[in-house]
């Protein structure tokens, strides 16, 4: 399987999202799941907001066609997807706009629109300060509801979700975050060895 690694947190060696997606692809290559690994670090080497590329021959054009290229080549794709300001990341944004092309990895058929991008696996590392599964501040939850969408958008439906929350509520409930994060990543490896 090829695996898609991307990193977005602008935290560094701080961030919990990039931890995690360490110990996610880590996994994976332990269990003899992936036969290659691709990584993509958008907060080291940011895209700009997308624009327009006239020109097919440009240097924007030919990157933006990579970056299409690497995530329709993956198999897997393991995403650090921490929120900020109750979404994404800026630089993921940045990234899922040369993701969603029409005619590459949707369409619009007769019945609307067509994901043309199934069959992968995706394992999103979601880190946030606060507590947002379950109770009203699910409400306020921009992130993983537009994650499932865009994805579900272009033929993702095997999404999972390696949570991290209530990190910013002090040690004790950064620590249980963690820990709880970490189990998960073991479940995902037994239901793949199962
Ligand atoms: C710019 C910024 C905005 C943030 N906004 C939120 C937020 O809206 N809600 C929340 O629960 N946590 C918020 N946080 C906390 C992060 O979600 C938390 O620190 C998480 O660990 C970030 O993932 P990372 O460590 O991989 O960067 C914010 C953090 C930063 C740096």
């Amino acid at each position: 399987m090829n695996v898609l690694h991307l990193d977005t947190s602008a935290l560094g060696t701080y961030s919990i999202s990039r931890q995690l997606t360490a110990a996610i692809v880590g996994q994976l290559q332990r269990d003899g799941v992936a036969s290659s690994v691709s990584y993509r670090d958008l907060a080291a080497e940011p895209l700009p907001h997308w624009l327009p590329n006239p020109d097919p021959a440009s240097d924007n054009a030919l990157r933006d066609e990579a970056v299409l290229q690497q995530f329709v080549d993956a198999d897997i794709v393991v995403l650090g997807a921490p929120m900020y300001n109750f979404t994404i990341t800026t630089q993921l944004k940045s990234w899922l706009d040369r993701v969603l092309v029409a005619g590459r990895t949707f369409r619009y058929g007769p019945n609307g629109p067509e994901g043309l991008a199934g069959g992968k696996r995706v394992i999103i590392a979601s880190s946030r300060g606060g507590k947002y599964s379950g109770g009203p501040a699910a409400a306020m939850d921009f992130q993983e509801p537009y994650l499932r969408t865009v994805l579900g958008f272009i033929g993702i439906t095997d999404i999972e979700f390696v949570r991290a929350e209530g990190v910013a509520m002090g040690d004790e409930a950064k620590q249980a975050a963690l820990q709880a994060a970490h189990a998960t990543i073991g479940e995902l490896a037994l239901r793949k060895a199962a």
